[in-house]
C-alpha cells in the first residue's frame, strides 16, 4: 500500500494492488485511513506499554479502555471477570470505576501471578473489590472456581485477554460465554494481530491465527451472541467505529 499525504493541496492518496483513491485530507475517511496505519506503527513501537492507571501498568489502546468504560458506566455489572491479570492495571481500571460507581467487583485470573504484581495488587487501594484466581483460564478446576465466584450475579462482563491464540480464545468463548448475562458482553482483545501480522513484531500466522477470527467464529456457531460495538454514548462528530486494538471484540449475549 502507497499512502501519500499533501497538506498544501488537503488531498490524500491510497494506491492498494493498482487501485487508486483520492480523498479529501479532512474527511472521515482519510481518518480511517490514517487512523490504521497508526495502529499498526503504534503496535510495533509498543504504545501500548506505555500506560498505567493508578500507578498500575496498563497494556491497553486508552481508546479502547475509554470505550469499555462506556459500557461499563451503562452496563453496571455486579461482576467484571477478565482472564490475563499482568501487572494489574486492567483489573485496578475497572475496580476503579466499580468504586465511582458504588456497585460491582472484580475477578482475575492468570496463569501466572508474579510475586511483585501479586503484592502490588493486594496493597492497592482497589484490591477491596478484586479477587485474583492463579491457573489457566481453560482449566476445569479454574473454571468451577470462577463459577462459585461469580455466584447467581445478575450482570457479568467477561474480558478475555490471556493468550491470544485462535485456540485459546475460542475455548475461552466457549467456557465463559455461559457466565455472560442477557444484554451484557464477553470481550475478546487484541484481534488487532490480524492487521499487524505484516509488520516487524507481527507474524505472518497471525492472520489467522487470531481473537478476532476466532469471535467471528464463535458466533456464527452461537445465534445468542452477535459481535457489534456498543453505540457511542456521545458523538457530535459524522465519525463512527472505534479507533481499535480490538475489531470483532464485542460479543453481546441477546437478550
Ligand atoms: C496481555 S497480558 C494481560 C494484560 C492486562 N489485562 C492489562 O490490560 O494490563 C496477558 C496475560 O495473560 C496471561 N496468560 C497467558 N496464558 C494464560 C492462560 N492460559 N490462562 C490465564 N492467563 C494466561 C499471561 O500470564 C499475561 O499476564
Amino acid at each position: 500500500m502507497t499512502i501519500t499525504i499533501d497538506t498544501d493541496t488537503r488531498r490524500l492518496f491510497v494506491e492498494t494492488n493498482g487501485n487508486k483513491q483520492e480523498l479529501d485530507l479532512y474527511s472521515d475517511e482519510a481518518f480511517r485511513v490514517i487512523s490504521d496505519l497508526y495502529l499498526k506503527v503504534g503496535w510495533n513501537q509498543k504504545y501500548t506499554y506505555t500506560f498505567s492507571w493508578m500507578g498500575r501498568p496498563m497494556i491497553q489502546l486508552p481508546d479502547d479502555m475509554l470505550r469499555l468504560q462506556e459500557l461499563i458506566y451503562d452496563l453496571k455489572p455486579d461482576v467484571i471477570v477478565e482472564t490475563g491479570i499482568a501487572h494489574g492495571g486492567s483489573l485496578i481500571f475497572y475496580a476503579s470505576l466499580c468504586k465511582a460507581m458504588n456497585k460491582g467487583r472484580v475477578l482475575g485470573i492468570d496463569i501466572e501471578i508474579r510475586p511483585h504484581n501479586r503484592s502490588a495488587i493486594e496493597a492497592h487501594e482497589m484490591f477491596p473489590l478484586i479477587t485474583m484466581i492463579e491457573g489457566s483460564s481453560v482449566d476445569n478446576q479454574i473454571i468451577e472456581e470462577v463459577k462459585n465466584n461469580v455466584g447467581d450475579a445478575e450482570t457479568v462482563l467477561v474480558i478475555l485477554d490471556s493468550n491470544h491464540t485462535y485456540d485459546h480464545v475460542l475455548k475461552e468463548l466457549e467456557l465463559y460465554s455461559g457466565l455472560v448475562t442477557p444484554g451484557s458482553y464477553i470481550v475478546s482483545t487484541d484481534g488487532v494481530m490480524r492487521d499487524v501480522a505484516d509488520v516487524p513484531r507481527g507474524e505472518p500466522d497471525w492472520v489467522t491465527d487470531n481473537p478476532a477470527n476466532a469471535a467471528e467464529d464463535f458466533v456464527k456457531a452461537n445465534p445468542d451472541f452477535s459481535i457489534g460495538e456498543p453505540t457511542w454514548p456521545f458523538n457530535e462528530s459524522t465519525l463512527s467505529g472505534n479507533i481499535t486494538h480490538w475489531p470483532s471484540a464485542f460479543i453481546r449475549r441477546n437478550g
